[in-house]
């Protein structure tokens, strides 16, 4: 049988029904961060959920995120840490900024993150590690730095995520000019060579399209 978008968005949303259910603090961030006119690009409840897990799977006290926006998947990040756990996010925009952090405390999370406002590429220097889990999710261009700095600031064992390396297949536009093409085809191409991880990448269908994500785990 073959299947179309409109049955993907159903499966992810029965999904959704089933393993994550209804959620008063992630259901008033996507709210506050509409009425705010934030683009609703966020991960999706399954997704947050998956990096949720990841999270407790190692036992992450400390994460990094690179793109904040409203804090949707901080949140999912911020609630599988212990309570001396720690995010620290970064984040470009300073509107999507206050609604992130008016997000967190309304969810009871703002005292497990740290939100840097500012260019990640300025920030990731002045950052201590290590890590345990990071999650790149901002602009696409500048993957390969954002890569580069995670592996610098992971510990062994640590899972690195990178979102969006799919994009409805323009991944595979080999002679692309698109910064954000170029971006993630070269990203992908450094994970998958680099010798201090171990990686793979999934492909998903879904409420936010056609996309997918690599994950990483740095072996040393
Ligand atoms: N991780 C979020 C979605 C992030 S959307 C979630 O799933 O809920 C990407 C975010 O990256 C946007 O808010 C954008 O403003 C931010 N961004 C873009 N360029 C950036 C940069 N150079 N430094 C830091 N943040 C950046
Ligand atoms: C875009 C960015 C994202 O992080 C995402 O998950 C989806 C779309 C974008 O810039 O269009
Ligand atoms: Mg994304």
């Amino acid at each position: 049988m073959p299947s179309q978008p409109e049955q993907w968005n159903a499966v992810d949303e029965y999904f959704a029904d089933v393993f994550v259910g209804s959620d008063r603090a992630l259901e008033a961030a996507l709210r506050a961060s509409e009425a705010a006119g934030l683009p609703a690009i966020q991960v999706t409840p399954n997704q947050g959920k998956l990096l949720h897990l990841f999270a407790r799977m190692i036992g992450a006290r400390n994460v990094l995120e690179v793109g904040t926006l409203g804090g949707y998947s901080t949140i999912w990040l911020a609630r599988a840490l212990p309570e001396d756990g720690r995010v620290i996010t970064l984040e470009i925009d300073a509107k999507h900024a206050a609604v992130a952090r008016a997000n967190f405390e309304r969810a009871g999370v703002a005292g497990k993150i740290d939100l840097k406002l500012g260019a990640a590429l300025d920030i990731l220097p002045s950052l201590q590690g290590p890590f345990d889990l990071a999650f790149i999710d901002a602009d696409k261009q500048n993957n390969p730095d954002y890569f580069n700095w995670a592996l610098k600031l992971s510990r062994p064992g640590g899972v690195i995520i990178i979102d969006n390396v799919v994009r409805d297949g323009s991944v595979l536009e080999a002679g692309s000019n698109d910064p954000t093409i170029v971006g993630v085809r070269k990203v992908n191409e450094m994970t998958g060579s680099e010798q201090r991880v171990s990686a793979t990448a999934i492909q998903m269908v879904g409420a936010k399209g056609w996309d997918g994500f690599s994950l990483a785990l740095v072996v040393s």
